[in-house]
This record gives C-alpha cells, structure tokens and sequence, in this order.
C-alpha cells in the first residue's frame, strides 16, 4: 500500500503498482543517497536511431508485452470523450468567472486535466523554437549538456537504471530552474544562443500561471486561504523538454510509459500537430487535440493530497507517429518544501474523512513507494 493514503486509492492494484513504480524510478535516480547504486546508464539517442530510417525498432523499445492494448481506444469513437477546454479570460473576468469556475472544477474532479487558452504566457512560441533548434544540432553537441553519471539533470535519456530495462521512444532535456539557486548552469544549452534567456523567461511565466490556477483552484473548492497558492509562487519549477521522434512502429512503442505525476501541477506545452499525449478517463485512452499556443494542465499527487482526493492526479502517457516528430515541454511544478503537504483543513472534518496523511516536503520526497 502507498504510505501517504489512509485509505487506498480507489484504482486497481496494478495501476497503483504501475504508477509507484514509476515514481520510485524518477525517485531513485533524484535521490542522492541512491545515485551510486542507481546512476542512470547512457543509452542510444532516439534521433540518431530514428536517422537510421530502420524498418524495425530495436527489441528494447518494444511494449508488445505490456498488455494495456485492450483498453487502448485511441482515437476515441466517443464525441464525449474531449479533454475540457478552460479559459483563462474568462476566469479573471467578474463576469464570467462563477461559471468559469465552476467548469474548472468539474474539469479537476472528472478528468484531472485541460487546456487553457488565453493565458497570456507571451514566450511559449520562442520556447518552442528554441527547444526545436536544440534538439536539431548535432548529437556531439548536445552532448555538451548530456547528463552527468547519477544524474537526471542534462540532456540525455529518463529513467534508465538496468541493462535489461524496457526504453521510451524519447529523448530529452531535463533542468530545475526556480528558484535560482537550484540552476544548474553548465546543463543549460547556450546553442541556440537564447535558449538560456528564453528559459529564464519562460520559467518565471510558468510561475506566474501555476499560481493562478493553483488560486482558482482553492477558489473553486471554496478555500479562503491563499497559503496552498503563496507556497506555489515560492515553489519549484523543474522543466523537461521532450524530442519524439518518427517511428516505423509507433503502435509497438511508448514515447513514455502511464505514470501520474509527482508534482502539484503540471503544465505542458504541445510542439506537435498530432494527439501524442493521452489521458487514462473511465479506462480509455483519451489524446489530447493539439490546439497551438494553448497549455495542458494536469493535476500532480501533491494536489491530490492537498484536496484530499476531490481531484486526482490523471495516469497518462505519450504515443509516436510514423512520419511526424514531436515536442514537448513539461514544466513540473511543486510548492514551497517550508510547506507540508497535507488536506487542507476545510475540506476534513464534519463528516469529511481524511484520506490521506500530513506530510512535510522531505517525507514526501523519501518516502518508500514499494506496494507491499
Ligand atoms: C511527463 C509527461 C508527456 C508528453 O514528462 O511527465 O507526461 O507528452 N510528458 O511529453
Ligand atoms: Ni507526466
């Protein structure tokens, strides 16, 4: 069982399974007491494999056996079946915002995820541009920024801790960038030469939005105290830019495996014009329509916690296409660690259970996801 519900989720075993495993995969390679015994081991690049036009895909890459193809439904036959769209002028307006609201709610509550359009993050395009440029150089340039033996951070592979371990159909770059002081510097490409200057942009306007919607989150749920939005805007911002490239058997691969995330919110900026993210929704995978310079936003466990379960976070994962790349770019964001993570208090009590524990950033952080 989880150590931080009281009661277990109301999903199946082997999904909790699924998702803990992969949580204690990011969390054995972050986890500096572990990175000697789990340094994360260098593998091929993607792009370079994808380059190769191969007929074939390597037998790392291939999730034939994975068994999730039944309940794969993609593309759905169900109209109903659409990731809901939220927008973000008609929150702030004292119009429009009670309605407004009221759909974000229920967007939280049934599907842990949607799009925001209006937002008003001016720099996701230059963003995306840069992520494009870099991932076009060449391989021994990237490689400038490549991860260091143990280390997530860099350019390089996610998550690669056995020579027999199963591979995602990506590659990427990952960099914690707020507060400042976690930066660290010598992985930040500076080719493009503003890529550096437009991630600093970007991460400072990504803060801005995970406070306001953590806000109109506490808004919907009828929250008065502005602590949970405070903690965000004093909170971490870890960023991973994604590169999915071409593949000629992109039904025998996953761009990257279900897993719900770790973090408060996350939220994603999509550089493809094809559905590659999918959500899990009522046991079918639903993809996201790309709509440009719109954000996909979706619930982590932290907020899940902090909600005492009203919304959840979502299992998700990427699909590849057999001609198109994509890109993504994934801003992970988590609160202030001076701030506990526990249900806030209005939402236990009075015939409320409380679902799950109260825990501080740390216990949060090392605690043993291991199903028992
Ligand atoms: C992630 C993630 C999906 C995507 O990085 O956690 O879910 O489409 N990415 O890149
Ligand atoms: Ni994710």
């Amino acid at each position: 069982m989880n150590e931080y519900l009281i009661y277990p989720f109301g999903k199946t075993r082997s999904a909790i399974k699924l998702v803990n495993l992969f949580l204690k995969r990011i969390y054995q390679s972050m986890d500096t007491k572990t990175q000697s015994l789990e340094s994360s081991l260098t593998v091929p690049s993607v792009q370079e494999l994808a380059l190769q036009n191969p007929q074939k895909v390597p037998p790392r890459y291939i999730r034939d056996d994975d068994g999730d193809d039944d309940f794969c439904t993609f593309p759905s036959s169900d109209p109903s079946l659409t990731i809901p769209l939220i927008d973000m002028a008609k929150l702030v307006n004292a119009d429009t915002q009670q309605d407004e609201l009221h759909k974000l709610h229920l967007a939280c509550k049934n599907w842990g995820v949607f799009q925001i359009v209006n937002h008003g993050v001016s720099s996701l395009k230059n963003m995306g541009n840069q992520v494009k440029r870099f991932f076009e150089l060449p391989l021994q340039e990237k490689k400038r920024w490549a991860q260091k033996p143990g280390s997530l951070e860099g350019y390089g592979q996610a998550f690669v801790t056995s020579e027999v371990q199963k591979l995602d159909w990506n590659d990427m770059i990952f960099l914690k960038s707020l507060p400042i002081q976690n930066r660290k510097l010598d992985l930040w490409p500076q080719n493009p030469p503003q890529f550096r200057e437009t991630l600093e942009k970007y991460s400072e306007e990504m803060r801005q939005e995970a406070t306001s919607i953590v806000s109109f989150i506490t808004l919907a749920l009828g929250l008065e105290d502005t602590k949970i939005s405070e903690s965000f805007h004093e909170g971490l911002y870890d960023i991973r830019m994604n590169c999915y490239p071409p593949c000629p058997e992109p039904e025998r691969v996953l761009g990257i495996i279900p897993h719900a995330d770790n973090s408060g919110i996350t939220l994603l900026a999509d550089f493809g014009d094809f559905p590659g993210l999918q959500f899990l929704k009522d046991g079918k995978w639903v993809g996201v329509e790309p709509i440009e310079g719109a954000i996909v936003a979706n619930i982590g466990h932290i907020i899940e916690v902090m909600t005492n379960g009203i919304y959840k976070a979502p299992e998700h994962r990427a699909v590849v296409n057999k001609t198109k790349e994509r890109l993504s770019i994934v801003t992970f964001c988590y609160p202030n660690p001076s701030i506990d993570i526990a249900p806030a208090e209005k939402l236990i009590g009075e015939g409320n259970k409380q679902v799950y524990k109260s825990m501080t950033h740390a216990e949060y952080f090392n605690r043993n996801f291991e199903v028992t």
